[in-house]
């Protein structure tokens, strides 16, 4: 993971932790719960996923369940890593919860206001911890950016902004069931750029901005586009107004012309802060001096969470610090749907394996231009979106 000194366990008293969505994202927490069960710093109990196939080789006596209810039945582990389709999460997560075990939830922590409300109450009266995988909130780079806005070094602020621009290719799109969709089978599955791929940005920035319980947000605006063949957005943009009084801009998008590194910015009356937060790295800018780069450390969610089991301390992504996220992800899901762009403006690319993105041409600069004039992409002369 690793963990840090205090929190190393050794053999049988290591905490136990099951990992529950093994393929996907969860391949990567089923290999770290492996690296610290090796460590002897956890051990893995259980995983627990309706495709076990193709499993790397698990430590003797761990046990494979085909879902989480059997899981919990064979015994509960102290904690349970949830990487599973978003419009499981309410489910799973309160399930986990009601059985003593504490979370480590994916996010989009739930699919729904609703859910998340009820999901808060479950935490509340079973007493258990649920920290939700925004992983860039583990990183010293967001208190970094925090103490720097306190200490004035970029003036007052007047407003704060966040940017991706992602690839996400057709196969993405058709590797299961829920990708790419509103709804599924009469539930909300909330599978868009703002609430998924690029929900770090949103989560982020309202962190960086101190607002990230449900009533820092006063009102959403969203204005959602695709370019894919799908129901939810892959272009779109935001203006979250807080209830300090500043908002925040968001324009993301999935169908650039490659990956370009996804950030959060702080804009004050003296200069610029700009939070990489993929990579913890933050980027001071001040008129009349050269920036200021600094790289952060990050801690793994995971490992907070088995410490704070332990030592009573709190979690640096707590379920209700998903509020103001989760306010967003309300306006997304129950707002206008997405606007389909017309296929004249996007460009396909077929890849090497077969595979194929879809490029909106020239979507590179409309998110600058968001983000420049604090505009939505409807607010801006721009071709697609007429
Ligand atoms: N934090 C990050 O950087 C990050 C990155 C990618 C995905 N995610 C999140 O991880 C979660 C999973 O996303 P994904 O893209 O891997 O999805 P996926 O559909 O590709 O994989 C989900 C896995 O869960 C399994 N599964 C489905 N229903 C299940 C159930 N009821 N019980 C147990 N297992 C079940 C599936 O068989 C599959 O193995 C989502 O919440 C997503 O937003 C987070």
């Amino acid at each position: 993971m690793p963990l840090d000194d205090a929190t190393r366990y050794r053999g049988a008293s290591a905490p136990s932790v099951a990992v529950v969505g093994v393929n996907g994202h969860g391949r990567s927490h089923l290999l770290r719960a492996l690296a610290a069960h090796a460590a002897g710093e956890v051990r893995l109990a259980a995983v627990a996923d309706p495709r076990l196939d193709a499993l790397p080789e698990l430590p003797g006596g761990t046990r494979r369940h085909g879902d989480l209810a059997s899981l919990l039945e064979g015994g509960a582990p102290d904690a349970v890593v949830l990487s599973t389709p978003i419009h499981t999460h309410a489910e799973l997560a309160t399930a986990a919860l009601r059985a003593g075990c504490d979370v480590l939830l994916e996010k989009p922590p739930t699919a729904t206001g609703e859910e998340f409300s009820a999901l808060l109450d479950v935490v509340a009266a079973t007493g258990g911890r649920c920290q939700v995988g925004f992983q860039s909130l583990g990183s010293e780079a967001v208190r970094h950016v925090r103490e720097r806005v306190a200490q004035g070094r970029v003036g007052e602020v007047t407003g704060y902004s966040a940017a991706g621009c992602w690839v996400r290719t057709r196969g993405y799109y058709r590797r299961a069931a829920w990708a790419g969709h509103r709804h599924l089978d009469g539930r909300v599955v909330a599978d868009g750029a703002l609430t998924n791929p690029l929900a770090h940005a949103v989560a982020t920035a309202l962190a960086v901005a101190g607002a990230q319980r449900a009533e820092d947000v006063a009102s959403v605006r969203t204005d959602l586009f695709h370019v894919h063949d799908i129901e939810a957005d892959d272009t779109s943009a935001a203006r979250v107004h807080l209830a300090d009084g500043r908002d925040l801009l968001v324009a993301v998008t999935l169908c650039a012309a490659e990956r370009g590194e996804p950030f959060v910015v702080v804009e004050g009356t003296a200069g610029r802060l700009t939070l990489y937060y993929a990579i913890d790295v933050v980027v001071e800018e001040v008129p009349g001096r050269p920036p200021l780069v600094t790289r952060h450390a990050r801690t793994d969610l995971l490992a907070d969470l088995l410490a704070a089991r332990e030592r009573g301390t709190a979690l640096l992504s707590p379920l209700s610090a998903a509020g103001g996220f989760t306010r967003v992800l309300d306006a997304v899901v129950t707002g206008p749907a997405p606007r389909a762009v017309d296929p004249s403006f996007a460009r396909r690319v077929v890849l090497p394996d077969g595979d194929e993105r879809l490029e909106l041409t020239g979507v590179e600069g409309a998110v600058a231009r968001a983000l420049s004039g604090r505009a939505l992409f409807s607010e801006l002369d721009l071709p697609w979106t007429r």
